[in-house]
């Protein structure tokens, strides 16, 4: 299903694009990179060692500082004997200054096992490629591709800024199932009898012309077939959404029981997070106060329990009625800690304490006290699930 649909997805974004012109624009593109193409060391040759070197470094930092590194690594190391028996110290000095060590390291076990298992030789199908400790999606298409001439993708940011703009394609390339659709719409277009140098025509394009800011159009030999150009949208793409922030919140939940074994339960405003739910009263703290009354807590230094329970509750005026401050100070609270959840909401982070108190006289008004038994018709979103699995767990709670 989900194939499915992203097979769709890749079909609605090629359906303007018929085989005449997809060769026309491999036409252009390699015409292009013939002309223009940066001249670069990994370049010299389709030697896949020097290929993945290359990839792995690029990865990181960008192509003028690699160049001088990749001259020395291949000095030092010239094959992937040599690499698989690099002392380590030589190898971290190799990398110094790239940063990242565990991907030399990767390197290095993954040329061991390309002499244990392929006699010292580069494996050519995509597969063992990325079966290769350090070899992603990415790298694997890149060897794949430019050593190894096969019609593969190799999708990176790069990749996927310079498509997004060419087709107007709207996924959010900030989600890793993207990539998905970026592959689909590069092997409907990758020339077929040059794969190596199209997909460093692409990357070529992207790090010269169709740049992160300001593309320059203009001088774009693609132009032509631009979507983003033609709609004039060039800054509309890659779409990548941000990371939603999630803000900490920090609460004291109240769990009073009565002589009845009754439980004082609040419902939540009819607006905002969780409107109409059922849960213990949520005193709101801060950070500070939060953390510091855990960490009394936990050492069972509260000096008063119940009275810095009341100053909590009376510095957070908006969620608490009134008469509520009645039933906490008529409440025995225990000293220690019940015990702490979490919660993860989509922009918000819960940290809840549980405080338990023990009404031992039962007021008249018994307003917001219910017997476990009724429990099931309250809804009760999930901290508050949790924060009753913990006081069943602690037999507060009989089950
Ligand atoms: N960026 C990533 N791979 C590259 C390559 N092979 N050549 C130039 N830039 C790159
Ligand atoms: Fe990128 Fe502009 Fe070329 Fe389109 S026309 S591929 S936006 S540089």
């Amino acid at each position: 299903m989900v194939k499915e649909a992203r097979a769709q997805r890749i079909a609605s974004y090629v359906a303007d694009w018929p085989k005449e012109k997809v060769t026309a624009f491999q036409q252009d593109f390699l015409a292009w990179y013939d002309e223009e193409n940066r001249h670069l060391p990994w370049r010299e040759s389709q030697d896949p060692y020097r290929i993945w070197v290359s990839e792995i470094m690029l990865q990181q930092t960008q192509v003028a500082t690699v160049i001088p590194y990749f001259e020395r690594f291949m000095a030092w190391f010239p094959t992937i004997a040599d690499l698989a028996a690099a002392p380590e110290d030589q190898l971290l000095k190799a990398w110094e200054g790239l940063g990242y060590y565990s991907r030399v390291r990767n390197m290095q076990f993954a040329a061991q096992t390309i002499m244990e298992e392929y006699d010292g030789e580069m494996p050519r199908d995509l597969k063992s490629l990325l079966a290769l400790k350090g070899i992603g999606p990415y790298t694997a298409g890149a060897i794949a591709s430019i050593a190894f001439n096969q019609p593969e993708p190799a999708v990176d940011g790069n990749v996927m800024r310079v498509f997004s703009r060419l087709f107007g394609i709207t996924e959010d390339i900030a989600k890793p199932s993207t990539r998905f659709i970026f592959e689909g719409v590069v092997r409907h277009t990758i020339s077929p009898q040059h794969p190596s140098e199209f997909n460093q025509a692409i990357m070529d394009l992207g790090a010269t012309i169709c740049t992160p800011t300001s593309p320059k159009c203009e001088a774009c030999p693609l132009a032509a077939y631009c979507l983003a150009y033609q709609m004039d949208e060039r800054e509309k793409y890659p779409i990548k959404s941000k990371k939603t922030k999630v803000t900490p919140h920090y609460y004291l939940a109240l769990a009073m029981q009565d002589a009845e074994g009754r439980w004082y339960l609040e419902q939540r405003p009819t607006t905002g997070l969780l409107a109409n739910f059922w849960t213990f009263p949520l005193v709101t703290l801060d950070k500070k106060s939060y953390t510091r009354f855990k960490q009394q807590w936990e050492d069972a230094q509260t000096r008063d329990a119940g009275e810095q329970i009341l100053e909590l509750v009376a510095e957070d005026e908006p969620s608490l009625v009134e008469h509520l401050t009645e039933e906490v100070a008529n409440v025995i609270w225990q000293k220690e800690v019940v015990g702490e959840i979490q919660h993860v909401f989509s922009h918000q982070k819960w940290h809840v304490l549980i405080a338990y108190g023990y009404q031992a006289e039962v007021s008249d008004d018994q307003t917001g006290w219910y017997y476990p038994t009724g429990w099931s018709d309250l809804p009760f979103p999930k901290p508050q699930q949790k924060i009753v699995e913990i006081l069943q767990k602690q037999k507060y709670i009989e089950d």
